[in-house]
């Protein structure tokens, strides 16, 4: 439905968070939590340029789902495309990203644990999305990094006079033709119709980078890139060296 943008979007998202670089030379421990990470598609990407690209083999992944169908497939995903190496520094985790907390009162995450929390087109889907945001400021240390990749709203008009066009023509194809191509593709109409209202409902990329910024987490600039005139946009946040 994306034209195959999600994959341009997801490999500038990787590329930008640099996972496993070292201000040092020499490997240094790193530890990722990709939540809604769904069948592996950024913990791979993170694993490569970790590894291979920054020759870290110290960086942790951690896929987390609260959809044990999809660790699943990750992992069988996993087993058949990624080196020995890569596949021994990840790991899964079946949880609701909105309370780590278990039944017997302990955290399946724990608090200051992780370097970098990663969500990609996951997000959008949560009950309670500033439960998922304190959650993921518990589980990072002082100074780790939030980072978001979502779809988010077109760019404002004051920033690009031509995205009140590109905002009705992407709405009206988003409304009527997504629905339709989910029916005749894959047979099922009302996932896609959800799909379309979910990116809709989703806060506009400042209210959002507000949100964060409730949570406690600092940005820099104003908090987030938009991709392809903001179809989807990043969002990061630091929790404060004090926090
Ligand atoms: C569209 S998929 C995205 C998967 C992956 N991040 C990617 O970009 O390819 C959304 C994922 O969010 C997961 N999800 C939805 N609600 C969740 C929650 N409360 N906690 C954790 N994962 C959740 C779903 O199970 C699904 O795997």
């Amino acid at each position: 439905m994306s034209f195959g943008w999600h994959r341009i979007w997801k490999d500038h998202f990787v590329a930008s968070l640099n996972p496993g670089f070292t201000a040092k030379p020499g490997p240094s421990p790193q530890r990722i939590l990709d939540v809604a990470g769904g069948t592996g598609d950024i913990a791979f990407r993170m694993l490569r340029q970790a590894h291979v690209i920054n020759e870290n083999p110290e960086t942790h992944v951690t896929i987390s789902d609260i959809n044990p169908a999809m660790l699943s497939v990750g992992r069988q995903r996993a087993e058949s495309q990624l080196p020995v190496n890569q596949l021994e520094a990840l790991s899964f985790l079946e949880a609701d990203a909105t309370s780590f907390r278990q039944l017997d009162g302990t955290f399946s995450v724990d608090s200051a644990s992780i370097d970098l929390y990663t969500v990609a087109f996951g997000i959008r889907n949560f009950t309670d999305i500033p439960a998922a945001l304190r959650e993921a400021y518990r589980v990072l240390r002082p100074g780790g990094v939030f980072a978001c990749l979502e779809f988010s709203k077109i760019a404002s008009t004051d920033e690009n006079p031509a995205a009140a066009l590109f905002d009705a023509v992407y709405k009206r194809w988003s409304f009527s033709a997504i629905p339709m191509i989910g029916q005749i593709v894959a047979g099922d109409r009302d996932s896609y119709q959800y799909l379309v209202e979910s990116i809709e409902r989703f806060p506009s990329q400042d209210e959002f980078r507000d949100m964060i910024v409730d949570a406690g987490f600092v940005v820099g600039g104003r908090g987030y890139e938009n991709l392809t005139g903001g179809i989807a946009a990043i969002h990061k946040g630091m929790k404060p060296l004090d926090g």
